[in-house]
């Protein structure tokens, strides 16, 4: 066995599209990927200090989309570009924002599915950001990408996952498994 160290190296990890409104009423829109369920209704995210940092700031709503093969170039953009440096960020995107119906932050619909939330807490906040803590306020999902039963569709969705050690998108596979069930062969 090979020893790294100390790494940021959970695999795999989330490529979350945080949605906010800009003082002006605009959208903006970041990369995240040090996020994850907190508890059952909550969900958390490592923030640093950017736009959308100063516009959570100011209203604690914001929504998160997860990124797909077909949004992959954008959502890298919007990870390596902030508002604060480029007034044309969003409109280099093509995505189409509409106003969420449960918290004030607009809903990219080139996403299959986002989650409207709302801040519950901000832990460690210092210059460098925070750690929020945030409630699911509503799930909207784009009818497109439903199964049969109505509920969002994984593999339909086409979702991608970062890779922290080489830096790569990656795109999510075909099921190999029913979780809490697969296992019982070896009950
Ligand atoms: C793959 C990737 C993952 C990122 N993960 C995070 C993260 O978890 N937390 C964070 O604060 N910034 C993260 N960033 C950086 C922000 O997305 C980036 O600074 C962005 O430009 C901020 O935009 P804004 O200033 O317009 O809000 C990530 C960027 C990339 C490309």
């Amino acid at each position: 066995m090979k020893n790294f160290g100390q790494k940021s190296w959970m695999l795999p990890q989330p490529v979350l599209i945080i949605g906010t409104y800009n003082a002006d009423g605009t959208p903006n829109a970041m990369n995240a990927a040090w996020g994850g369920q907190w508890d059952a209704r909550e969900i958390m995210i490592s923030m640093g200090a950017h736009a959308t940092t100063e516009n959570l700031d100011r209203c604690p709503n914001f929504t998160v989309a997860f990124a797909t093969k077909d949004t992959m170039v954008a959502a890298d953009f919007v990870g390596i570009v902030s508002a604060k440096d480029d007034p044309e960020k969003m409109q280099k995107t093509g995505w189409t924002a509409i106003k969420a119906k449960h918290v004030e932050a607009p809903v990219f619909a080139d996403f299959p599915m986002t989650l409207e939330c709302r801040i519950v807490k901000k832990i460690d906040v210092s210059e460098e950001g925070y750690y929020i803590v945030a409630e699911i306020v509503n799930i909207v999902a784009d009818e497109q990408y439903l199964d049969e039963k109505g509920r969002p569709d994984f593999e339909r969705m086409q979702l991608i996952v970062y890779n922290p050690i080489h830096h790569t998108y990656h795109a999510v596979g075909a099921p190999v498994g029913d979780a809490f069930s697969a296992g019982k062969a070896l009950k």
